[in-house]
C-alpha cells in the first residue's frame, strides 16, 4: 500500500470526484464548533481537509484529537471549493478533501515554538531545533535551491566529459593557508591525520594518474574564525583540468556559473569581465571589488605632494600616496556624522585620519572643509576637477603607505555604499580576478607567503624576477567574485618537479623538508606529469548568493555557529578516558562545552 496517491500542493479542480490518498503534517487546526478545518502540508504544499460531524462523526472524533504537527494519512474524495472560499495564497487553495478515513501516523509532542514563528526567534534556538526550523517554507526552498544548483553542475561537467572521483579525507595536511582539524590515529600513537582543507594534492595526483577532467563535490575542513561567509566544514566544486591553460578553466567555470544560475531562473551575461588584481587593489581598495556601485578610488598623491598641505605632501615624499572617494549625498552631513565616520576609519579601520572636501549646493567650487585652509585656490580647484566632484558630494582623502590606503578605502567605499544605499541590489555582478602576484609580504611579520597556494605557477613572462624581486611576479591564478564575495579560486599549477622545488624553495625549504612534506607530489610531477590547472567554486557561497540569502547558515542544512560547535548534536563533545587512552591523548585543559 503507498502511503499516498497525490501531494498537497498540486491538487486543483481537475482531479475533482477523485478518490485520493494524501499523507503529511497537520499545520494549521480550526475548530469552529461544528466543522474543523485543517490545513494539511507536505513538501509540496498545504490543502484544506474539512470534517464534518454530520457527514462522518468517525473521522470527526480523530480530527478533534489532531494537534499541529501530528502526521496523518487521509482518504476520500477531492471536492471544490464552495464559491467564495477559495484561498488564493494556496496553489491547491480552489479545492478541499472531506475525508472519509483518517489515520495517525504519529503524533507530535506540543512544539517549543509554533513553526511559523521560528523565522522571528533567536537563531541559536532555531539551531537547537534545526529539525523543525528546516520544516518552514523558506528553509524548504533553499535547501531545495542547493540542490537544484548542484544537479545542474553535476550535469554540466558530466556532459563536459568530466569524471567525478571522490578522495580521502583522513589524509595528511594542504596548506591552504587556514589551521588543520586533525585526527589522532589510534593505531599510530602519537600520529594524525588532517581532514582536508581542499583536495588540492590529490586532485593534482589524479593529473598524474592520467584521468584528464576531474571534478568533486567536496567537503573541506577549515579551522579558521568564523564569519556570515565562512563555515568550517563547507563544501567546494572542486575542478582539475590536464592539458590546461588559463582560458580553459576560466571557459568550463563560466559554463558551469551559467547553468548554475539557470537552474535558479537567474541568468548572467558574457564575458564575464576580467581586471588585474593590481587594478582591482587600485579602483576598488579590493582584490573581491563590489562592481554593482562606482565610487572608484581616485589618486591624489600627484597634486598633494607639491600641495601646501604639509601632512599629506609629507607622506608622498615619504613614498606613500593620498587617495580618496568622491562620495554623493554627503555634502549636508552635520559634524557628528563626519567625526562618526572619522572615528570609524581610525578605530576599526586602522587609518591615520580622515580628511574630507564637501561641495554643498550654493558652494563655490572651492568647496567647505576643514582643510581648505591649507590649499591655495588653484590646488582647492584642481582637487575638484580631479575628483569629478558634483555639488551634494564629498571628497574623502585617506595618505598612508599604499596597501593602508586601499585597504581603509576599501572599506570605506562599501561601508557608504551600502549606508547611503548606492548598491543597486538587484544586480548580478560577475568579475574575474586575474594576474594575482604569486607572493605576498605578511605587513606584520614581513614573511613571504603565496598569494594563493604553493602549487600555482608563475606566470612565465615574470620568472625572470623570481630570483630578483619575487614579490612582483604575477602568478597564473584567478579568483571569480560574485557581488563582492570570493567564489572562487584557482590556478594553473607547477607541473614539473624543477619547478615545484623551485616554488617550495621561494618558502625558504630545504630539499629535505620538501621530500618530508610533499615527497609523493614531488615524484608524481617527477613521472609524466600533464601540464594542469584547476578552480575550486565555493558551493554554499554560490547558493547564498543565489537565493539571496545573508548567511552560509541559512542554505547548509546543519551549519556550525561562531565557536565552531553544532549546537543541535551538541558536537564537539567531550569524550571517556577510555577513548583518550587507547590515543594515548591526554587532555591538558577542557573548556566548558558551548
Ligand atoms: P580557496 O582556498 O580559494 O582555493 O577556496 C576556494 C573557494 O572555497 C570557498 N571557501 C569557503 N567557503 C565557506 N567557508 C569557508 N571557510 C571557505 N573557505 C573557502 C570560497 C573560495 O573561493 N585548492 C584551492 C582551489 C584551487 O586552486 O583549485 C582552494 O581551495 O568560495
Ligand atoms: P593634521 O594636519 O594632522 O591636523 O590633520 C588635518 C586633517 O587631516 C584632520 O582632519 C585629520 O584627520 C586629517 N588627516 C591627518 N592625517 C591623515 C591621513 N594620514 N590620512 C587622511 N587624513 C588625515
Amino acid at each position: 500500500m503507498n502511503y499516498r496517491t497525490h501531494f498537497c500542493g498540486t491538487l486543483s479542480q481537475a482531479d475533482e470526484g477523485i478518490n485520493i490518498t494524501l499523507a503529511g503534517w497537520v499545520d494549521v487546526r480550526r475548530d469552529l464548533g461544528g466543522l474543523i478545518f485543517i490545513e494539511l502540508r507536505d513538501h509540496t504544499g498545504k490543502v484544506q481537509l474539512v470534517s464534518d460531524p454530520q457527514v462522518n462523526p468517525e473521522v470527526h472524533k480523530t480530527f478533534e484529537n489532531l494537534r499541529p504537527e501530528y502526521v496523518v494519512q487521509v482518504k476520500g474524495k477531492i471536492r471544490t471549493r464552495p464559491d467564495g472560499t477559495e484561498n488564493r495564497d494556496l496553489r491547491s487553495g480552489a479545492v478541499e478533501l472531506c475525508p472519509e478515513e483518517v489515520d495517525i501516523l504519529n503524533t507530535s509532542k506540543p512544539l517549543p515554538l509554533p513553526i511559523e514563528d521560528f523565522e522571528q526567534t533567536d537563531e541559536s534556538f532555531k539551531l537547537k531545533h534545526r529539525f523543525l526550523d528546516l520544516r518552514r517554507e523558506e528553509m524548504q526552498k533553499r535547501i531545495r535551491a542547493r540542490n537544484s544548483i548542484t544537479c545542474a553542475i553535476r550535469d554540466f561537467l558530466a556532459k563536459e566529459d568530466f569524471l567525478e572521483i571522490e578522495t580521502p579525507i583522513l589524509t595528511r595536511s594542504t596548506p591552504e593557508g587556514a589551521r588543520d582539524y586533525l585526527v589522532p590515529s589510534r593505531v599510530q600513537s602519537g600520529k594524525f591525520f588532517a581532514l582536508p582543507q581542499s583536495p588540492q594534492l590529490f586532485k593534482q595526483l589524479l593529473m598524474a594518474s592520467g584521468f584528464e577532467k576531474y571534478y568533486q563535490i567536496a567537503r573541506c575542513f577549515r579551522d579558521e574564525d568564523l564569519r556570515a561567509d565562512r563555515q568550517p566544514e563547507f563544501t567546494q566544486v572542486d575542478i582539475e583540468m590536464s592539458f590546461a591553460e588559463v582560458d580553459s578553466v576560466i571557459s568550463v567555470a563560466e559554463g558551469l556559473l551559467k547553468c548554475a544560475f539557470e537552474s535558479v531562473d537567474k541568468s548572467i551575461s558574457f564575458p564575464i569581465p576580467r581586471i588585474s588584481h593590481k587594478e582591482a587593489i587600485s579602483k576598488y581598495g579590493s582584490d573581491k571589488p563590489d562592481l554593482r556601485f562606482g565610487l572608484e578610488l581616485i589618486d591624489f598623491s600627484e597634486l598633494m605632494s607639491n600641495s601646501g598641505f604639509e601632512s599629506f605632501a609629507k607622506v608622498v615624499k615619504a613614498g606613500g600616496i593620498v587617495k580618496g572617494i568622491c562620495v554623493p549625498k554627503t555634502a549636508d552631513w552635520s559634524r557628528k556624522e563626519f567625526d562618526d565616520l572619522r572615528n570609524l576609519t581610525i578605530s576599526e579601520y586602522g587609518a591615520k585620519g580622515l580628511a574630507w572636501i564637501s561641495y554643498r549646493e550654493g558652494d563655490d567650487e572651492l568647496g567647505t572643509s576643514p582643510i581648505s585652509k591649507f590649499f591655495s585656490a588653484d590646488e582647492l580647484k584642481l582637487i575638484k576637477e580631479l575628483a569629478g566632484a558634483k555639488a551634494g558630494s564629498t571628497v574623502f582623502f585617506i595618505a598612508d603607505k599604499d596597501e593602508l590606503v586601499h585597504d581603509v578605502l576599501g572599506r570605506l567605499r562599501l561601508h557608504l555604499g551600502h549606508k547611503l544605499n548606492l548598491i543597486n541590489e538587484a544586480l548580478d555582478k560577475l568579475v574575474w580576478v586575474i594576474d594575482w602576484p604569486l607572493l605576498e609580504k605578511d605587513p606584520e611579520s614581513g614573511e613571504i607567503h603565496f598569494a594563493n597556494h604553493p602549487f600555482t605557477s608563475v606566470n612565465p613572462a615574470d620568472e625572470h624576477l623570481l630570483s630578483v624581486e619575487p614579490e612582483m611576479a604575477r602568478a597564473l591564478a584567478y579568483d571569480i567574485v560574485y557581488n563582492g564575495v570570493e567564489l572562487g579560486g584557482g590556478s594553473i599549477r607547477n607541473h614539473t618537479e624543477a619547478s615545484q622545488r623551485k616554488a617550495l624553495s621561494l618558502l625558504g625549504m630545504t630539499d629535505e623538508e620538501m621530500d618530508d612534506q610533499f615527497g609523493f607530489l614531488l615524484q608524481a610531477l617527477s613521472m609524466g606529469a600533464p601540464p594542469h590547472g584547476g578552480i575550486a567554486l565555493g558551493l554554499d557561497r554560490l547558493v547564498m548568493m543565489l537565493t539571496g540569502a545573508n548567511s552560509l547558515r541559512q542554505v547548509i542544512a546543519f551549519p556550525k555557529v561562531q565557536s565552531a560547535s553544532c549546537l543541535l548534536t551538541a558536537a564537539p563533545s567531550e569524550v571517556n578516558d577510555k577513548q583518550l587512552e587507547e590515543l594515548s591523548l591526554k587532555v591538558k585543559h577542557s573548556s566548558k562545552t558551548k
